[in-house]
């Protein structure tokens, strides 16, 4: 779909690059020519997927462990990118957490996790770039990873629903706000695109097969258009494009509306098994971060 070397020349940074969707974004980036810079929780699990892109693909491909909960850490990481290569020229926005939960069995920590994730991560990282952006007089291009949830809401994934509509807004206003400065924001809101993930934490007892028959396409969505996407967005000669949220999910949130709203059958203890998957995921991944 694109031509060789359509990055060639841009320096980007990818939040959750190390895994999943971000993992998918950073493989087409490098294909296409970009240096990257793949940021996550878990050092190991960076440095293992940075080792592959580049085995397969050659090129650069740096990593930088982070919490971006932590507002001073993400901070020091933008500087230390600047200071060691150079300002960024793209940010993709692809870090979240997110499990499925009765909201009324949400404690205000189980609410905090994601959203100080989603909502409040996000725009640090973006601040962090955005104003050393402004400061030096660099332009730049932002991708954020959101979810059909901003137009429709989604039961029992709240804290995700309501920090991914505030991400919604963010892109559409500091598109406003910083367009003089030739800076741009868009989004894409996927469907469902499986990834292991989203999976264990959405899907802890099933698959999206659900998801495919509701789908007006009957199907998921496939890695290359995301990837695609990602690229048109990020890439030269569309820089008038800004403010956007571009679904991509085969129209299946036009035919169907929110997510998850056949869980409304769950009972209480199907819950309580599902929760224990999740949180034993949650373990598994907590043991192997480094920051
Ligand atoms: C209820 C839960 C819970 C669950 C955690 N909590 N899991 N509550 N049900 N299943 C509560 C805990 O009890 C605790 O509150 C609080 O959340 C923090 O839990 P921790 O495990 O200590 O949090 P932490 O280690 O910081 O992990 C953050 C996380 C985790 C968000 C909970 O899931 C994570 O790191 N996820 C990253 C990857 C991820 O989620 N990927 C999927 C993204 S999919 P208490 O009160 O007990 O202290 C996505 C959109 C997909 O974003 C769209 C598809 C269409």
């Amino acid at each position: 779909m694109f031509k060789d070397g359509l990055l060639r020349g841009k320096r980007i940074l990818i939040t959750g690059g190390g895994t999943g969707l971000g993992k998918e974004i950073a493989t087409r980036y490098l294909q296409l020519g970009a240096e990257l810079w793949l940021a996550g929780r878990r050092g190991a699990v960076l440095e293992s997927c940075a080792k592959e892109l580049a085995s397969k693909y050659g090129g650069s491909v740096n990593t930088h462990a982070v919490d971006i909960r932590d507002a001073q850490a993400v901070d020091a990481m933008v500087q230390r990118i600047w200071d060691e290569a150079g300002p960024l020229s793209g940010l993709v926005n692809n870090a979240a957490g997110n499990f499925i939960s009765p909201t009324k069995d949400l404690t205000p920590n189980g609410f905090n996790a994601i959203a100080n994730i989603v909502f409040h991560g996000t725009f640090y990282v973006t601040h962090a770039v955005g104003r050393r952006w402004i400061a030096g007089g660099h332009q730049g291009s932002v991708v954020s990873i959101l979810v059909t949830w901003v137009w429709t809401g989604s039961p029992y994934v709240v804290p995700s629903a309501m920090s991914k509509a505030g991400l919604h807004i963010m892109t559409k206003s500091l598109a406003v706000e910083w367009g003089r400065h030739g800076i741009r924001l868009n989004a894409i809101a996927p469907g469902p695109f499986p990834t292991e993930g989203a999976s264990k934490r959405l899907r802890p007892e099933g698959d999206f097969s659900d998801s495919s028959k509701l789908n007006p396409m009957r199907r998921v969505g496939r890695m290359p258009e995301l990837q695609n996407l990602a690229t048109f967005l990020m890439a030269d000669g569309c820089e008038w494009l800004s403010g956007e949220t571009i679904a991509l999910d085969g129209a299946g949130h036009l035919a169907s509306g929110a997510s998850f709203t056949e869980l409304d059958r769950l009972s209480e203890a199907d819950w309580e098994r599902m929760r224990a998957k999740v949180k034993a995921q949650n373990e598994k991944d907590r043991a192997g971060r480094s920051a």
